[in-house]
């Protein structure tokens, strides 16, 4: 799904001449980032695990035009990532911007969760942030600068009940951000993080709906009314990396419909709104 206002917020060359590496970019909120770039001009290198989670993305990428990559790398595995990288600068000429996109996550009790598991997602979500963040460092400071965009979630500004292994994660996520863009504003790169809500439209959000249906308690604390789409936390990434953002770094930009300000007030409206009522009335008397 494309969203038709922001096609015509955003020139469609606005990263025309520009390549964008996104890890995780063949599928979910990835994918999202991915078309958008390349429908905005950039040329794109995915980076995933698996193969087959990118053809399908690539293949859309080829169709508006533009020149893909399909690197296959596991973002825990530094080596694995400094060959993705190479190629990517060696085949596409040139690396702009970097989406850390790629995460792992489920459900679990943190009194019930393994070592393994904890660790499982902390390597993909922090180290693997860290671990291309450092790798991809160089060519974008030899490049004249670039952008790193980091996906965090909501959930860094609440705690993550059942996801604390992802949250304390994304939470370290969200530091890392800050010091890079500390540490690499001088070289002209800058280091940014979008938080979605959850998300409507994606396979991960489709399998948490099927397994418990979150969606209506969750949306009634949103206080726009409804989950984000992948496209509307693409063009937050869109927008970060596009020169409208050359003087913002290191900020989080919430793409969460205000979900993160307190939503159970919204979500007791209604109670609220009748009590307020009735006392109106009872004043009146
Ligand atoms: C309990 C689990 C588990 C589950 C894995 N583990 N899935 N424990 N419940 N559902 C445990 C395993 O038992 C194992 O510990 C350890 O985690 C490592 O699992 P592996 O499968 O061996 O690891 P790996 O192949 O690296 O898999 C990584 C993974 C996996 C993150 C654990 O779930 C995965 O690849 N998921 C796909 C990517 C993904 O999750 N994307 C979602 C991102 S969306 P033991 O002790 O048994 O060895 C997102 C937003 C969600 O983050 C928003 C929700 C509101």
């Amino acid at each position: 799904m494309t969203n038709p206002t922001v096609q015509r917020a955003f020139a469609p060359d606005l990263l025309a001449g520009q390549v964008a590496l996104i890890t995780g970019g063949g599928t979910g909120i990835g994918r999202g980032i991915s078309l958008a770039l390349a429908r905005h001009g950039a040329d794109i290198a995915l980076v995933s695990r698996k193969l087959a989670n990118m053809e399908p993305t690539a293949e859309a990428i080829r169709g508006l035009g533009r020149s893909v990559l399909a690197l296959e790398a596991d973002v825990r595995d530094r080596e694995a990532i400094d060959r993705a990288v190479g190629r990517a600068l060696e085949e596409l000429g040139r690396i702009d911007h970097l989406i850390n996109n790629a995460a792992g996550n489920f459900l679990a009790p943190a009194s019930e969760l393994s070592e393994n598991g904890w660790r499982a997602v902390v390597d993909i979500v922090l180290n693997g942030t860290f671990n291309v963040s450092q790798a991809i460092y160089p060519v974008l400071r030899d490049g004249g600068g670039g952008s790193i965009v980091n996906i965090t979630t909501r959930y860094v500004a609440t705690g993550a009940p059942f996801m604390a292994h992802s949250g304390a994660a994304k939470a370290g996520v969200l530091n890392l951000t800050r010091s890079l863009a500390v540490e690499w504003g001088g070289d002209g790169i800058r280091v940014n993080a979008v938080a979605p809500g959850l998300v409507a439209d994606t396979e991960g959000a489709r399998r948490l709906v099927e397994t418990i249906d979150l969606v209506e308690d969750y949306r009634l604390q949103v206080p726009l009314g409804r989950l984000a789409t992948a496209d509307e936390v693409a063009d937050a990434v869109l927008f970060l990396c596009s020169p409208a953002a050359a003087y913002i770094t290191g900020v989080e930009l919430a793409v969460d419909g205000g979900a993160a300000l307190g939503g159970h007030f919204k979500a007791a409206a209604e109670k609220i709104k009748a009590f307020y009522e009735e006392s109106k009335r009872s004043r009146a008397h």
